[in-house]
């Protein structure tokens, strides 16, 4: 542990950093601070979770506590949301759907679930979300259906486009006069609209249906919590994101990979070609590119995660350069050493997904090398339940210190020093849209 007053110095330089707009208020500017050295070495130091944190995000008050305003007596209609790609994309896409039913005083049919191609499975909102436990939780937030009124029961929604309609758009300008008309309308959110402009009814319904109505099915409730069982505790759940698909999406460059990446990477490159010499310096300097095994091994050392610790990587099965991690954290275990062959075999892609949501939201740490829909969703989860050990590497941390040539030790101290002051001020451990930051 670091001495208890070198300990406050820090706290108070950091939040003179990273809060500017609460220290504004709360402290003169003009209070001077010191570059304060870490005394201990690294190893010595105790692991991150251990520092004393000012900041977390709790959901906010206007949703969570007392009832939404009432419903209104005339529904203008029936909305089905269409959602497509990966399970948290979808999901994402259908929390939004459901906060612009609510702004269109409008009743929610169940959504479409359509996965993305590549995984070849054909699972609903049905087969992955509890719809009776999802109903009762938006009673008084939003209407919702099981089955449609007879003289529509036999149509299909009329498909509104909102991906054509360019720039930002309000949905009661453009979607409701469709609503009026046709009285069952279908659409994927758009990520241009005016969110701004929702009423707090329709928030705390997007809100309501997002972190508090969704629940697995009891029978992946049931396969996850038997997975959560099999893993050795505490852990940590770390959403590694160096697979073939990821690399070639990034346009990143990478040296000393093996042959078999390089192959791998080249079978998903498509026409995505990477970027090369100083653009390439550029791009992975913005925070850009998937960080491999072997720089988080040395971010989780640099964070004094000690290496005997399990982990749990809430990953797909095409994780690449795995030995990275591997050879410097040996207790690393996946769903499939954990689940019996057979089970895992009639898995597909969103019920994976749905396995390593479930475990990141009830692991006793959790981190991410990237920021995906999913850290969004699991981070944002963890803070639902309280669960603060959550954090977001950092790419762009990582790339520009060893861009300017730190290296050993000096790596490591700076590294402890982004990612500290990252937690410290709960960066990054909850979407500002349903959560509210509390002063601890
Ligand atoms: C929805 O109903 C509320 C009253 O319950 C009303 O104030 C609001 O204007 C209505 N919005 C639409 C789009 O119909
Ligand atoms: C898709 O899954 C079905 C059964 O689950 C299987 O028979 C078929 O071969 C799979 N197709 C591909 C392209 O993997
Ligand atoms: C990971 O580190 C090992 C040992 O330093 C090295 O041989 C390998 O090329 C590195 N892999 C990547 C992807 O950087
Ligand atoms: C760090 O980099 C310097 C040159 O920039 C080099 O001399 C030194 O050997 C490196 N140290 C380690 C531990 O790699």
């Amino acid at each position: 542990m670091i001495a208890p007053t070198v300990g406050k110095t820090l706290l108070i330089t950091t939040f003179i950093f990273f809060s500017v707009f609460l220290a504004l208020i709360l402290f003169s500017p003009s209070v001077p601070f010191s570059q304060t050295p870490l005394s201990s070495a690294v190893s010595e130091r105790a692991e991150i979770w251990s520092l004393r944190r000012i900041f977390e995000w709790r959901p906010c008050n206007w949703w969570i506590q007392g009832r939404p305003a009432a419903l209104p007596e005339k529904s203008n209609g029936y909305i089905r949301v269409d959602c497509y790609g990966g399970l948290n994309q979808m999901r994402r896409d259908f929390c939004d759907g459901v906060g612009i039913a609510r702004l269109l005083n409008a009743t929610l049919v169940l959504p479409k679930f359509e996965a993305a191609a590549y995984w070849n499975e054909s699972s609903g909102f049905e087969d992955v979300f509890d719809v009776d436990y999802f109903i009762q939780q938006m009673n008084g937030f939003v209407q919702v259906v099981k089955e449609l009124p007879a003289e529509l029961a036999s149509k299909d929604p009329v498909r509104v486009d909102c991906s054509k309609r360019k720039g930002l758009f309000d949905y009661v300008e453009n979607v409701l006069p469709l609503l009026l008309e046709h009285h069952y309308i279908s659409f994927t959110p758009a990520m241009s609209q005016r969110r701004d402009r929702y009423p707090p009814y329709a928030k705390a319904a997007l809100c309501q249906a997002c972190y508090n109505a969704l629940r697995l099915t009891e029978k992946l409730e049931k396969k996850g919590s038997e997975l959560l069982q099999a893993i050795p505790k505490p852990f940590l759940s770390l959403h590694l994101r160096f697979e073939p698909d990821m690399v070639a999406y990034s346009q990143c460059e990478y040296s000393g990979l093996s042959a078999a990446s390089i192959q791998a990477i080249e079978a998903a490159r498509g026409d995505r070609k990477p970027w090369t010499g100083e653009q390439a310096r550029l791009w992975r300097n913005r925070g850009k590119c998937p960080l491999t095994p072997n720089e988080t091994a040395i971010i989780l050392q640099a964070l004094s995660i000690p290496t005997n610790t399990n982990i749990y990587l809430a990953a797909g099965d095409g994780l690449m350069e795995l030995e990275g991690l591997t050879s410097v954290y040996a207790n690393v275990f996946t769903k499939s050493t954990l689940l019996s062959t057979e089970d895992f075999k009639t898995m597909h892609g969103n019920t994976k997904a749905a396995l390593d949501y479930y475990v990141s939201i009830n692991s006793d740490s959790y981190m991410a090398t990237y920021f995906g829909n999913m850290d969004k969703m699991v981070a944002a989860m963890r803070a639902f339940k309280g669960l603060y050990k959550t954090l977001f590497l950092s790419r762009r941390g990582f790339a520009v210190l060893t861009s300017q040539g730190l290296n050993g030790s000096s790596l490591m101290e700076a590294l402890w020093k982004i990612h500290k002051d990252d937690f410290v001020m709960g960066v990054g451990s909850a979407l500002p849209d349903c959560f509210c930051e509390f002063k601890l």
